[in-house]
């Protein structure tokens, strides 16, 4: 019932009646009293004038399960939402969620992970109140060897998500990095179960540094914040909304094919490396040449020096700009 108070409240142009609730939810006045005073201690600023009702004046960054559902207008992307105050990682948690038979499009959200986890065993830096750590569940009929797509997907959807909510334009490094102005804004790490020829769940966890007003040493000179790039703070459930959304738009195009040919122009479009001299760094052996953007598996097409063009497959592969990062 909080979630949907919740939901009344934002959306209400003026004041909402407390019988308009109680009759909604078909309880008391004092129960649609306690939500309220529960939403106020959470941090909502809610006025309560007599015979007119409560209105939201004001609410600032915060982050719960019923402020993020109240936040989702898709059918199913984050319909679901498992929230930590605190937790090792989402992806970890949205894997245990799909063990025990969680629902496909589950989001597993936390303020602040202790043990975050980035690519190739890296760890990935999630402070508290400031990033929008999530990894979503989904149950997708697609062979194995499809999933790596998936995370282009996410990749558009949280591009899109950023531009749509703060108005920054982002580009997409290949495979999945989100960069603006040439650093590493949000970064994805898709992991999946499979049995033989089919998938059990595949969960892809998104951290995107949202509000940090600075990043630590080691990382300063190749990522950035959606703060550090607008000097404005983003409401971090509407980022997630609208990254869900559209992350719900793309998988359904992308669901048509199995593939992205729905998609290329689209993701080539944003493209950070289109047109430009790429180091393709895989085990055994490293080339340069042009990126000329995906074909219809999600491969980087690269073009070398004899003409040649070669089909670069995500996974072990490492693309870099040759003069920094993009
Ligand atoms: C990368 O190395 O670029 C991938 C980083 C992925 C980070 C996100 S934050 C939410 C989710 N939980 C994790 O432990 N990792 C992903």
């Amino acid at each position: 019932m909080k979630t949907e108070v919740l939901r009344m409240l934002k959306e209400a142009e003026g004041y909402i009646s407390g019988q308009e609730i109680c009759e909604k939810f078909n309880v008391s006045r004092t129960a649609v009293w306690k939500v309220i005073k529960q939403l106020e201690t959470e941090g909502y600023l809610i006025e309560a004038v007599r015979n007119k009702g409560y209105r939201l004046k004001m609410a600032g960054d915060i982050l719960s399960r019923a402020e993020i559902e109240s936040s989702m207008n898709t059918e199913w992307a984050g319909k679901k939402v498992l929230y930590f105050d605190e937790t090792g990682s989402t992806n970890t948690e949205a894997k245990q969620a799909a063990e025990a038979g969680a629902p496909h499009g589950t989001l597993a959200v936390a303020d602040y992970q202790n043990m975050g986890k980035g690519r190739r065993g890296r760890m990935w830096t999630s402070p508290r109140g400031v990033g929008v750590w999530m990894s979503l569940m989904i149950r997708p009929e697609i062979h194995p060897s499809a999933a790596s797509m998936l995370t282009l997907v996410a990749a558009l959807a949280v591009s899109e998500g950023i531009g749509k909510t703060c108005g920054l334009e982002t580009q997409i490094k290949w495979p999945n990095d989100i960069v603006a102005d040439g650093k590493k804004i949000c970064g994805i790490l898709t992991e999946m179960s499979t049995e033989l020829e089919c998938i059990n769940y595949v969960v892809t966890g998104m951290g995107i540094n949202a509000n940090m007003e600075e990043l630590p040493e080691e990382i300063k000179d190749v990522a950035t914040s959606i703060l550090l790039q607008t000097g404005k703070r983003v409401k971090r459930s509407q980022l997630i909304g609208a990254v869900m959304e559209s992350y719900e738009k793309y998988y359904n195009v992308f669901m048509e094919s199995g593939n992205m040919s729905g998609l290329l122009d689209v993701y080539n479009s944003h493209l950070a490396n289109m047109q430009r001299s790429v180091r393709v760094l895989q085990p055994g052996s490293e080339y340069v040449g042009t990126a000329l953007g995906i074909n219809d598996a999600g491969e980087l097409l690269v073009k070398t020096e004899d003409g040649a063009v070669h089909q670069v497959i995500s996974g072990e592969v490492s693309v870099r700009g040759i003069y920094g990062y993009v």
